[in-house]
């Protein structure tokens, strides 16, 4: 990993992840708090009182705070301290730093970057996962000791499915392995993007599709599905990752069923399949890279390319590209000051 692209959106939490309790997470090597008010309003601010420093996540809400579980000081969801039990007038300009936030269907967001640039840019418009007024989405979301960038690396590379996945999607056969292996492969940018395409036959719609878009988003489109039966119909998919450290991070997923089209229990079956994908085969192997790895990024590692790598290399590059012009304008900015 060679550094974090400041000025995104990120995915901070499912919204039902954020219902009683605060929650305490670490993002970009930052412990912070994630809470709800009773007003219903999300607020992430960093999880570090000003006062001597205790985490805030194991406080209280009280009205359109957090109190502090040490000494009961209270912040506000803009992180300015609203109430000291010590002094009439609290000392408001002692704040917290809080991420501006937005919450939509579901997705809990929060700009990482120059708070001032949040307001001009939409989050991410992901709705492509709903292709019918009545699709149901499954939300996970792990954890795994492993950099971010090994999970794009693995996501944009669909052939590891007949191996790794052969006995969750593959179903304990070599089909899987034998439709990537005979099929068409191609990877190409595009519009800021990067995709990774396979053709398995003449039939049009007998694809997989997946592309990576900056900073750390990737859906997987395919025209059928060949892992889970019966599904003739295509299927979308998201992944998204938050840092947490530079070896480790919150992986978020979702899948999208409709129980008016699909067959019944096929949601809880795809949730089952897919959380035993991710966790115990995909996960496990990311964490085994990283720790074979180490400190070394995979453009720098001299490791032995394939022909199914394309998009892996060219989003690392593109990731690289953006992290340079980042460093670029943060240094104008300082010389120009
Ligand atoms: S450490 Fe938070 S109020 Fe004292
Ligand atoms: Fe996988």
């Amino acid at each position: 990993m060679t550094g974090y692209l400041r000025n995104y959106w990120y995915l901070a939490a499912w919204s039902h992840e954020v219902a009683g309790e605060p929650v305490g997470r670490t993002f970009f090597d930052q412990p912070v708090v994630i809470f709800r008010t009773e007003a219903g309003e999300v607020a992430v601010l960093d999880d570090v009182c000003p006062h001597r420093f205790a985490a805030l996540h194991p406080g209280r809400i009280l009205g359109d705070a957090i109190e502090c579980p040490y000494h009961g000081l209270r912040f506000g969801a803009d992180g300015a301290c609203v109430h000291s039990p010590f002094s009439d007038k609290p000392p408001r300009a002692q704040r917290v730093r809080s991420y501006p936030v937005v919450e939509t269907d579901g997705f809990i967001w929060f700009w990482y970057g120059d708070p001032e640039l949040a307001a001009g840019t939409p989050v991410p418009d992901l709705s492509e996962v709903r292709q019918t007024p009545t699709t149901e989405l499954i939300r996970i979301h792990n954890h795994m000791n492993a950099d971010f960038m090994l999970g794009l690396d693995n996501l944009l590379e669909g052939s590891h499915v007949g191996f790794l996945h052969r006995d969750s999607f593959s179903q304990g056969t070599d089909e899987l392995a034998q439709l990537f292996i005979n099929g068409d492969y191609n990877s190409y940018e595009e519009g800021g993007r990067v995709y990774s395409c396979w053709q398995f036959s003449e039939t049009p719609s007998d694809y997989v599709k997946t592309y990576w878009q900056a900073p750390a988003i990737c859906v997987i489109e395919k025209g059928q599905d060949h892992s889970i039966p019966p599904k003739p119909r295509r299927m979308i998919g998201l992944h998204l990752f938050t840092p947490e450290t530079e070896k480790s991070a919150h992986y978020f997923a979702v899948e999208a069923f409709d129980p008016e089209q699909d067959p019944p229990g096929y949601g809880e079956m795809i949730a089952e399949l897919t959380q035993k994908a991710f966790l115990e085969e995909d996960v496990a192997t990311l964490e085994q890279i990283q720790r074979n790895m180490g400190d070394v990024d995979l453009l720098d590692s001299g490791a032995l390319l394939l022909s199914i790598d394309g998009a892996t290399y060219r989003a690392r590059r593109a990731y690289r590209k953006l992290l340079a012009e980042q460093e670029e304008a943060r240094l104008k900015e300082v010389v120009d000051a």
